[in-house]
């Protein structure tokens, strides 16, 4: 099929030349126009034809990606919003991150029946488990199973990025190591800190490769993060855990408030899976905690760190039939402004 080239009046004084045609020929007009040779046609500009704008189709990469978060039980108001012990939530800072690089979320209700999940997981290119606090019961349970739902997806060569960030980091670990125990104590509750790189030649295919070199250097001087945590994992432990160092690749160490160091950035050896102690969302989306960075390196840190999940979920083969996305989305649900009631978040997605 043949495309016509547009053609558009030049915006002048002149009166439009479709204006001066007489009306017997008004039918004919669409056809006049197509006639008439290009030189003729004074005042006319030639725009490109829309298939020289068109991207090349890549069918590697998919430009409308849909990231699944799994929501964790509670309000994450302390009560303030919601009491129902079905209740969980979303920060709507984890949505915003996503959506900041161009992508949009479902989320995956932690108690909803399985077949659910399934089917919510069918729809999405990316996962992602935010922080939180509770390491047991069905939250644990749903963790696990979507875990292994993106291990399986990609030991089948079915491309599934999962971002977790600090418990999820933390129920990863648990769940990686099938030791519930391996977690240790850290004083790292509200605490900007900086992060550390021990091995640069690990970053290579990982979220830091698109860093400036700059702004590496200003992460391990600067305190540009946010952390929020009373457990972590030493570099130590990790790597005396064959399950665990044979999973991972440690890219940045952190010290908490007494200078103890522990593991802040993993990546996967195998899969495109990577955690972080720390939580870039907070930099641009939260304003509740005074320790939150809110530098213009701080902020980039985030949009390197979203860019770059996001970047991962565009290669997924998957491919969501449209009206089911629409029907799953978070945009179904309204976020609640909860930064006046509580310091945690400023708006909530709640799930009653
Ligand atoms: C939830 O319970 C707490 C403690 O009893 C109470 O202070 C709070 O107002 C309740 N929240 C709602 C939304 O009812
Ligand atoms: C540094 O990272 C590279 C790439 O992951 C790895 O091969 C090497 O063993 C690491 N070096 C140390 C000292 O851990």
């Amino acid at each position: 099929m043949g495309t016509f080239p547009v053609r558009l009046l030049a915006c002048s004084k002149q009166k439009p030349t479709v204006q001066m045609a007489s009306p017997h020929l008004l039918p004919f007009l669409p056809l006049l126009l197509l006639l008439a040779p290009s030189s003729a046609a004074t005042g006319v500009i030639q725009l490109p034809s829309a298939r020289a704008c068109a991207a090349p189709p890549d069918p590697a990469v998919y430009d409308r990606p849909v990231i699944g978060i799994v929501s964790h039980p509670g309000d994450g108001a302390s009560g303030k919003i919601s009491n129902g012990t079905a209740t969980s939530y979303i920060a709507a800072s984890y949505v915003k991150f996503i959506e900041s690089a161009g992508a949009r979320v479902i989320p995956l209700i932690y108690n909803e029946p399985e077949e659910r999940l399934l089917e919510k997981l069918s729809l999405v290119n990316g996962v992602l488990f935010t922080g939180g606090s509770q390491k047991s019961g069905i939250y644990f349970e749903t963790i696990k199973k979507v875990f292994q739902y993106v291990v399986d997806k990609n030991d089948a060569g079915v491309i599934l990025p999962l971002f977790a960030q600090c418990l999820g980091f933390e129920l990863i670990s648990m769940i990686v190591s099938k030791d519930n125990n391996i977690l240790e104590s850290f004083s790292a509750s509200n605490q900007a800190s900086t992060l550390q790189f021990p091995n640069y030649s690990s970053l290579e295919g990982s979220v830091f490769e698109r860093f400036h070199p700059d702004l590496i250097k200003k992460l391990s001087t600067s305190c540009l993060v946010m952390q929020n945590h009373k457990y972590g994992i030493s570099p130590k432990r990790l790597r005396e855990n064959g399950a665990l160092s044979s999973f991972f690749r440690i890219l940045t160490t952190s010290p908490d408030e007494n200078g103890e160091v522990y593991v802040s950035t993993v990546q996967a050896q195998k899969y495109p899976i990577t955690c972080t102690q720390w939580h870039p969302e907070k930099a641009i989306f939260e304003w509740g905690k005074p320790m939150i960075p809110h530098s213009e390196d701080a902020v980039q840190v985030t949009q390197n760190f979203a860019n770059y999940f996001v970047s991962q979920a565009r290669k997924s083969p998957n491919r969501p039939p449209a009206d089911k996305v629409l029907d799953n989305l978070i945009y179904n649900y309204s976020p609640t402004f909860s930064g006046k009631t509580s310091k945690s978040f400023d708006e909530v997605y709640i799930f009653s």
